[in-house]
């Protein structure tokens, strides 16, 4: 599977075009993605993109960046958007670490944490996307309206995501924990992305697993 895509990589690359950014630096200096009047959202792990193209298409005046890791998965989102005419997102490939001093501080109106990996094991907690060295940076770039939601089918990774928020001063308004079991909402409340399904999230809901959600918002500092 990772030698398929690999192989297929250059050619996402091009077709994705300017909708994928090639580096850290560029992704600053796009003024017409920043441009001042636009909201801007984050997905940290986009993965394939499902997630973030509907909610783009849904709400076409806001801007729209996926992050992920894996360059085959942020080529693969940008020439999804491109292809179906989204000219309202953006990808870029780094480790979401890696960006502090890249993303622009009080920027970004939400960030959206769709199942990102659980990592079991205890000695890995520092990799979960929730871990207190994450959301200082969710902080840092959250605007003052600024929010975080999270979904994942992981019910200990999800109650310890709360911890951490908590733990650092963060309210925890929304919890829910059978998202979308009688259906799943058309409401589009705010670019709310809790009845907006992910890759994963049709994944799971097939073989009927619980679906957890959260909505989070920073200490009021700025
Ligand atoms: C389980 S997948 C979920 C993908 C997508 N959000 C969905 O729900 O379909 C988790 C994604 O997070 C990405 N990821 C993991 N750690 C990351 C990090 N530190 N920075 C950016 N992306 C990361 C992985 O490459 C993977 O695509």
């Amino acid at each position: 599977m990772r030698i398929r895509r690999q192989y297929r990589l250059p050619l996402y690359q091009q077709r994705a075009g300017n909708y994928l950014w090639n580096s850290a630096e560029s992704l600053l200096n796009d003024t017409d993605f920043w441009l001042p009047e636009k909201q801007v959202c984050m997905e940290v792990g986009c993965g394939r993109g499902a997630f973030l193209c509907q909610l783009a298409s849904q709400f076409p005046d806001i801007h729209f960046l996926g992050v992920d890791i894996e360059p085959y998965l942020t080529a693969f989102t940008a020439t999804r958007a491109r292809e179906a005419g989204l000219k309202n997102i953006r990808t870029l490939s780094a480790d979401i670490s890696t960006l502090m001093e890249h993303l622009p501080r009080h920027r970004l109106t939400r960030i959206y944490l769709n199942f990102s990996d659980p990592w079991p094991h205890r000695r890995h907690e520092k990799r979960r996307l929730t871990h207190p060295r994450f959301i200082q940076l969710y902080e840092r770039w959250l605007n003052k309206d600024g929010a975080l939601e999270q979904k994942t089918d992981n019910g200990p990774f999800f109650a310890w995501s709360i911890q951490q928020f908590q733990k650092v001063g963060w309210s925890v308004c929304e919890i829910e924990h059978h998202v979308g079991e009688n259906g799943l909402s058309t409401e589009t409340c705010s670019y709310s992305g809790k009845y907006i399904q992910t890759d994963f999230e049709a994944r799971f809901r097939q073989e009927g697993l619980t679906i957890h959600y959260l909505l989070a918002i920073p200490p009021k500092t700025l």
